[in-house]
């Protein structure tokens, strides 16, 4: 039994932990296998990543499960993980609502197969009573999408006379994303090495800290999200301010 107390300090558990999910094809590749081995091992790391999440008191955990420009790879692909996502699903409902997680989806969710999308409306009701953590997947999602979504709305409401336009400020803008009631993201995780955003969480990632990894996310297990998170702790938030008034702010 791995000991979860280890270096981490109880206090700065961040709210929400957001991770893009890298590098399944390569790691399967590497062994000389077809690259949608490497999304089983990925979902593996999903349900070791979302357990140790949940004991360690994170009440967000969001995963990068498909973006936009994922449509494009190949129809093989697509469908395996299309099919992953609705196995996933069914398998883990009934530990999702024995550990009182919310199931929550972010995305263009109109574009997913009818199957899936069934699939996730029924996980997401069945799991809405869970109040100890949200586990959101995004799904055909990109950022830009996302903000031009939100604009469309409030422009529509502005169209409608429902809204002014000096109304709109920054927190009136969040309510419009598919993030609405969720905090803007503590931690974004990305493995595989790669130092780029890749068009998540735009918006909300203003001030969060970004932690990068070699490790390819099928190897991302426990110890490498302990790790992430020992790394968390010991940045300094300043979110645009001295170091004295932020000691000032917590005294
Ligand atoms: C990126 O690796 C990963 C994806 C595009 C899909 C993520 C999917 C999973 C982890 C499995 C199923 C998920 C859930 C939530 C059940 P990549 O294929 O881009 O890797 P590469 O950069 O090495 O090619």
């Amino acid at each position: 039994m791995t000991d979860y107390s280890m270096a981490l300090d109880p206090q700065k558990i961040p709210r929400h932990v957001a991770i893009i999910m890298d590098g399944n094809g390569r790691w399967a590749q590497r062994r000389g296998w077809y690259r949608v081995r490497g999304h089983v091992a990925g979902m593996e790391s999903v349900r070791v990543v979302t357990r140790l999440a949940r004991r360690l008191g994170i009440s967000y955990l969001t995963l990068f499960a498909f973006s936009e420009e994922n449509w494009q790879r190949p129809a093989m692909e697509i469908r395996v993980l299309m099919a992953l996502m609705r196995s996933y699903l069914r398998r883990e409902l009934t530990e999702m609502q024995d550990n009182q997680i919310a199931l929550k989806a972010i995305g263009n969710l109109s574009q997913l197969p009818e199957r899936v999308r069934r699939e996730l409306e029924e996980t997401i009701a069945a799991t809405a009573a869970g109040d100890r953590m949200d586990l959101t997947l995004a799904l055909s999602y990109g950022g830009r999408s996302e903000i031009v979504h939100a604009v469309q709305s409030l422009a529509r409401d502005i169209a409608a006379g429902r809204l002014k336009p000096e109304d709109i400020d920054a927190a009136r803008f969040s309510r419009s994303l598919y993030t609405a009631d969720m905090p803007d993201p503590d931690l974004i995780i990305r493995t595989s090495g790669e130092y780029r955003l890749s068009n998540f969480l735009l918006w909300q990632s203003a001030y969060t800290e970004l932690y990068v990894t070699d490790t390819l996310w099928p190897d991302f297990r426990e110890a490498e999200l302990l790790k992430a998170l020992e790394t968390y702790q010991h940045r300094e938030r300043r979110f645009g301010l001295t170091q004295e008034q932020i000691e000032a702010l917590e005294a």
